[in-house]
């Protein structure tokens, strides 16, 4: 087969979850963070570059089809996806608003990518996108001369490229891995070195993969120094695992493993990782085995057997390599003995939906006592009822709540699960095949595996 379109498009309304368990070997879609990235560098570099394991997720579609509207053709032959790049100079004037569907990370990246392009640009979103803080990437960008305009700090955006934009160095000051990256972009193009840095660990997927395209961005402790104007060459490059896919998997095994858990090629960045040591430290037994850092990044297993959890104060400077995963944590916090408390977690506010008041009003349906606090919450675990909860469009929270279904007194229905597509299409299937008992599964398509 080959073809240009996302071959595993599907669509769910709701998911109940009645009970059953998780065993097997899973194996979870390809990393989001990860595909976006090397979509956009491979977009940038000479030549074609060929990918394995790109996400099928829609946030990546909307990363490919920006692409192909700033002229970047892509094609998929089976599992493999191949992007045209023709260099950093390359790109050509989109003929129409760039819409971002849901994606956070495509917004944001593009802002740091268009901003020193010789030409405007306009980026849109769905309602959710429509709603997140964009002031964060346009005011650390203009400092480097970029011309953003956001919309009352939101999108819409304007970008009026300016192919003439200064090295600088900056600190931006959220903790925030996607600011990152755009102003990351936006140095490769700039008139000599730049240096970004965030407070606290972020993810470093970018700064893994920019030297495999040639260029040799460097770390000097919490900063990225980026040279400016490097010509990126095309790569070929598998992605791993997604961590915050398997995420809630390591959780549903935690609560309803009948048989152990192996959890296979999945990406272990330390800035991602820091649910295994929370899950660890609420008493899950899990083991991990790094196999390889092949291209960059770390890839293992993750081996996880039913435990008894006991709730944990998490620890502020864990929120965020663990800032995708605190859907999956409520969760284990809602069926864990005693108390998990978050603080320092304001960022969760602005994610796909509020996840802080949306996760409290769905565990408090199912019968769990919550408190929230403006950056944090604390749960008090116990039986969960079961009943109909709504995931507000959000992929993260849907996911989540319906692993409660494993284990409660009467199954768990999700509304919204339609959103689920974002970034792991198949879930609900690869739930069933492990063990789940799933009602009202219209889903067909897979893109992970469990044998
Ligand atoms: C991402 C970074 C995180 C994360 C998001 C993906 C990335 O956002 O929540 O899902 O790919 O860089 P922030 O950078 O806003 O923390």
């Amino acid at each position: 087969m080959s073809s240009a379109s996302n071959p595993h498009a599907a669509d769910v309304g709701r998911l109940t979850i009645a009970g059953g368990h998780v065993g097997g070997t899973i194996r979870v879609p390809g990393d989001k963070s990860i595909s976006h990235r090397v979509a956009l560098f491979a977009a940038l570099a000479s030549g074609t570059s060929t990918i394995r394991g790109f996400s099928h997720g829609d946030d990546c579609q909307a990363t490919l089809s920006a692409l192909r509207s700033l002229g970047i053709e892509h094609a998929w032959d089976e599992q493999v996806l191949s992007i045209h790049g023709h260099g950093r100079d390359g790109l050509s004037a989109p003929a129409a608003a760039i819409d971002c569907g849901n994606s956070g990370t495509t917004m944001r990246l593009l802002c740091g990518l268009l901003a020193p392009q010789g030409f405007s640009s306009i980026l849109i979103g769905d309602d959710s996108l429509s709603r997140r803080p964009m002031e964060r990437v346009a005011a650390p960008l203009r400092q480097m001369g970029a011309r953003i305009t956001t919309t009352d700090g939101c999108p819409p955006l304007r970008i009026d490229g300016n192919p003439h934009l200064k090295a600088a160095r900056i600190e931006i000051d959220v903790a925030s891995a996607q600011v990152k990256t755009a102003l990351t972009l936006a140095a490769l193009y700039a008139d000599g070195e730049s240096r970004v840095s965030a407070p606290g660990m972020v993810r470093d997927h970018t700064e893994r993969l920019l030297p495999l395209f040639g260029c040799p961005v460097r770390a000097e402790g919490q900063a990225t120094v980026v040279p400016g104007r490097v010509d990126l060459q095309a790569i070929e490059f598998s992605v791993p695992g997604d961590i915050s896919a398997a995420a809630f998997f390591m959780v549903a095994a935690c609560l309803a493993g009948h048989e152990l858990t192996r959890i296979v090629d999945v990406g272990l960045n330390p800035g991602r990782s820091a649910l295994i040591g929370l899950l660890q430290g609420m008493g899950a037994r899990i083991e991990v085995t790094e196999h390889s850092a092949e291209a960059a990044e770390p890839i293992g297993e993750i081996r996880i057997w039913r435990s008894d959890l006991t709730g944990v104060d998490v620890p502020t400077e864990l929120v965020a390599p663990a800032i995708d995963e605190f859907p999956a944590l409520c969760v284990a916090a809602a069926c864990a003995r005693g108390e998990t408390t978050i603080r320092g977690a304001r960022e969760l506010r602005f994610k796909e939906s509020d996840r802080i008041e949306t996760m409290a009003v769905a565990l408090r349906t199912l019968g769990v006592f919550v408190q929230t606090s403006s950056d944090g919450m604390l749960i008090r675990g116990g039986e969960i009822d079961g009943g109909t909860v709504d995931c507000a469009g959000d992929h993260r929270i849907a996911m989540a709540l319906s692993i409660l279904g494993l284990v409660s007194r009467d199954p768990v229905t999700v509304i919204g699960t339609e959103c689920i597509q974002t970034s792991f299409p198949g879930f609900q299937d690869l739930l069933a095949k492990a063990g789940a008992t799933v009602i009202d599964n219209p889903e067909t398509q897979v893109s992970g595996e469990v044998q």
